[in-house]
């Protein structure tokens, strides 16, 4: 038996597999996300460890005689977050997440810092680790001056389990420190934020052993004391270690919290003009590039919110069959965005409101606005030399037929489902803690699952979606003066 734990956003999930990889069982506990000031997404470091408390002891209720037979565990975790810790081990202040843009001074003047682009291969980011320390050093220089570690969620959850401070590439490589094509930290980096290797974990692959499970947490989880833990990922690279996203050629799209659209990279690829992210995947000496929307179902989520249905009634008004565009436009950017603008301090909108528009026509709005930020994802990646013939479907948002039938004809690509299964970041952190524990060979474990169906392009409404996406280009030039 092999687990994984996937911390992410919204829950903490724990699952379990058997040698065979098949799924026993699985179990989550929420998290919230805490947003003091406009812009801002924080979450306390100890709730991960409640969370996971929680999750693995609901496992226990139907599966404790397997928990009982673990052998390795892997690790997965949303990514970027700065996790600040003193010289007792004590985390000096919540978390910083990967979609908090509090520092957008602070990555524009890192990003400025040519040796930054030229060696992580990325445009420092307001939502990477680098820009949230040195954003503290002018802001918080006491809890600045504290600093002696700074660990990504996953890696201190890996704190808790073995007491260890230890990090891998995928992660690692979205903290704007990594020389991502060398896969070490790198001194001038670290410096230009004030800070040096001994702030950092130390690295490995995401396959390797990274630390073992403590006695007494061990005896708490019900888990055997002392089986590794594999270095494990960050969330992307763990889905696509789930997804069998792992050579050239594969690519997923990601309707989660966050959408990604990911493409595997047996070479570093790095392009930061485009707003692609070039990191380290978690399969040792391979890479892969992404696209990043920061709201994708939290659009909906937020939608939802706002009009007190949930979204999956919000989805389920739109009916099966997927239509042609409304005249009501929707910009995702409710926490600005990456690819393709890195702009922090844009914000999301409506365009083309009229009497008539009502509940759905917002919904449709907000799935098609997603969708067109997929195909903006997609440019950015042809820009960045990869080429796409078709895509995966997982996260949240891939449950809804009409969203993926909107995200084929928009993206003009075949989008493949899964056979039923979980094949997420839980899944794929249980595959490394597999791979970790028996020294296996990495690619014979991670696998595409099955396609259940494939959903093609709507070659009817392909015009008129293109003719919709050409105003949704449109929209950012004409709105940006009016948000900064
Ligand atoms: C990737 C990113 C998000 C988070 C949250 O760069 O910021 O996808 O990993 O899931």
């Amino acid at each position: 038996m092999y687990l994984g734990l996937d911390l992410g956003t919204s829950s903490v999930k724990a699952l379990l597999i058997d040698g065979d990889q098949r799924i026993l069982g699985s179990a989550s506990a929420p998290l919230t996300v805490e947003r003091p000031h406009p812009g801002w997404s924080e979450q306390a470091p100890d709730s991960w460890i409640s969370a996971t408390r929680a999750a693995v002891a609901e496992l226990a209720k139907t599966h404790s005689g397997e928990l009982a037979k673990v052998r390795g565990i892997g690790l997965s975790g949303h990514m970027h977050g700065a996790t600040t810790i003193d010289k007792d081990g004590k985390v000096i202040r919540p978390c910083i997440l990967w979609n908090d843009t509090r520092s957008y001074h602070e990555a524009a003047e890192l990003d400025a810092d040519p040796q930054f682009r030229r060696l992580t291969g990325n445009i420092v980011f307001p939502g990477f680790t680098a820009p949230k320390l040195k954003w503290m050093a002018a802001n918080e220089p006491e809890a600045f001056a504290r600093v002696a570690k700074v660990l990504l969620p996953k890696d201190y959850l890996r704190l808790w389990l073995s007491g260890e401070a230890i990090s891998e590439m995928s992660d690692s490589a979205g903290t704007s420190w990594l020389d991502v094509g060398k896969r070490a930290w790198d001194d001038g980096l670290l410096a230009a934020t004030g800070l040096n290797r001994s702030h950092m974990p130390a690295l490995v692959e995401g396959t390797e052993r990274a630390g073992a499970l403590r006695p007494e947490v061990a005896s708490e989880l019900g888990l055997p004391a002392g089986i590794p833990i594999a270095g494990g990922a960050g969330d992307n690279a763990a889905s696509a270690c789930g997804m069998g996203t792992v050579g050239d050629n594969h690519a997923f799209a990601s309707l989660g919290t966050s959408g990604v659209l990911f493409a595997a990279n047996n070479r570093y690829l790095p392009n930061p003009d485009s707003a692609v992210h070039a990191f380290c995947h978690a399969l040792p000496g391979t890479w892969h590039q992404m696209g990043v929307i920061l709201s994708a179902t939290d659009s909906l989520n937020w939608l939802s919110r706002v009009t007190s249905a949930s979204p999956a009634v919000l989805t389920s008004e739109l009916g099966d069959d997927l239509k042609a565009p409304g005249s009501v436009l929707f910009l995702p950017y409710l926490s600005g965005e990456r690819t393709p603008h890195n702009d922090a301090a844009i914000r999301g909108c409506f365009a083309g409101l009229g009497h008539e528009s009502d509940r759905q026509a917002l919904t449709r709005a907000v799935v098609e606005g997603v969708a067109f930020a997929f195909r903006d994802s997609l440019a950015a990646l042809a820009q960045a030399g990869t080429t796409l013939s078709r895509v995966t479907a997982i996260g949240g948002g891939s449950k809804s037929g009409y969203w993926i039938e909107a995200l084929a004809t928009v993206l003009g690509l075949p989008v493949d489902i899964p056979e039923g299964g979980d094949f997420g970041a839980a899944f794929g952190a249980a595959r490394l803690g597999l791979i970790a524990a028996e020294n296996a060979d990495p690619f014979s474990v991670c696998t595409a699952p099955a396609t259940e169906k494939t959903i093609h392009p709507n070659r009817d409404l392909a015009a008129a979606f293109d003719e919709a996406y050409q105003r949704y280009r449109a929209l950012y030039p004409a709105i940006k003066g009016a948000m900064s």
